[in-house]
């Protein structure tokens, strides 16, 4: 694997067409600008002073928090990740056949396990294939762009160490594309975020590209708490890791021992709302800004919002952006949605 690291869009954007241009090059990863730390540390102050208080759920995802939610997803209780794979398996050739895709942008593609059934049913067709992962946790990144250059000899891997924002600009290279966004990821996004997210999605889109994105279903309640509060507890391990990455990179200087993980259901906006609970007053830092706030015993910090979709209104929503939803794939109990969707034309 062959690091680069940019600073500007325009740098990204250069080197990712060179790696386009030169078929000799199975994987590459372009390292991600250096500000991270200062970033995560900008993001924390002003969702902290926020009221009631939030953190970003992007930044879940350090290494630890990837294999963390590698291993939720292993956990009985927490049905998306299966249902999609299965949902995925059974229709790869028929989105194969629908979309003729040879070029593959995966957004948040962790492990990229999913991945593989729609590349194999494309390889299938014969010819080259480009695949590119991207993805803001860095040895996640390496390791799925690795396994996949392995296990399919005629893809060209080029992985992304980006945020989904970042990657839009480079559609246009890639085009005819499909642009894979699964795990019902899009959930996290709270409205007003979701609708920037789309207009994106739209405006970065060629006619004759695809976008196949996985949503989660709404559905009976305890069963939805239920894949939020597993019985072994990894969830809760994986929303303590934010407070433990806090502490690491910004001496933020939490008792994670005083922190409780909550997941509900909120009916009134069908979303899977997940807390970080304080049993005992807790001081917050961030070290590099010189910024503290104190928490009394019995406050929250909302840490990630998981939404869930109905099929006989997301398809509208979509189309809201210029989007049309051209085939619909769920699994015989309607727990998950696969939606391909295509951009309309423009009025
Ligand atoms: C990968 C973001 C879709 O919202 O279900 C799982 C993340 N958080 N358990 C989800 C998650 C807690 C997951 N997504």
């Amino acid at each position: 694997m062959i690091a680069t690291t940019y600073r500007t869009r325009s740098e990204l954007i250069d080197r990712f067409q060179a790696a386009l241009s030169r078929d000799e090059l199975r994987c590459m990863l372009h390292g991600r600008r250096r500000d991270e730390r200062g970033a995560f540390a900008r993001s924390v102050v002003e969702g902290l002073e926020n009221d009631p208080p939030k953190l970003d759920c992007r930044y879940l995802y350090d290494a630890r928090g990837s294999a963390l939610f590698e291993q939720i997803t292993a956990q009985p209780e927490y049905y998306p990740t299966r249902t999609e794979a299965a949902i995925l398996s059974r229709h790869a050739r028929d989105i194969i056949e629908a979309t003729g895709a040879a070029r593959f942008m995966e957004l948040g593609s962790g492990s990229a396990e999913k991945t593989g059934r729609l590349l194999d049913a494309a390889a299938a067709r014969g010819g080259e294939l480009t695949y590119v992962p991207v993805d803001v946790s860095e040895e996640a990144l390496h390791a799925a762009g690795a396994a996949v250059a392995r296990e399919h000899r005629n893809a060209r891997v080029i992985a992304l160490n980006a945020t989904y924002e970042e990657a839009f600009p480079l559609f246009e290279d890639l085009s005819p594309l499909l642009c894979l966004f699964l795990g019902g990821t899009v959930g996290n996004f709270p409205p007003p975020q979701a609708d920037l997210f789309w207009t994106e999605v739209t405006y970065a889109l060629h006619p004759r590209d695809h976008f196949l994105v996985g949503v989660d279903l709404v559905k009976n309640r305890d069963r939805l708490e239920q894949a939020y509060n597993d019985a072994a507890g990894v969830t809760a391990e994986f929303t303590k890791n934010l407070f433990v990455r806090m502490n690491r990179e910004l001496g933020s200087g939490v008792d994670v021992r005083g922190l409780r993980h909550e997941a509900r259901f909120d009916e009134a906006q069908e979303q899977i709302e997940i807390h970080a609970h304080f049993t005992a007053e807790q001081s917050i830092g961030v070290k590099s800004l010189e910024w503290e706030r104190c928490f009394e015993a019995g406050s929250r910090v909302l840490v990630e919002i998981s939404r869930k979709f109905r099929l006989d209104r997301f398809p509208n929503y979509l189309a809201g952006f210029g989007l049309q939803t051209r085939a619909i794939y769920t699994d015989a109990h309607h727990d998950f949605a696969l939606l391909l969707l295509q951009r309309g034309n423009r009025a």
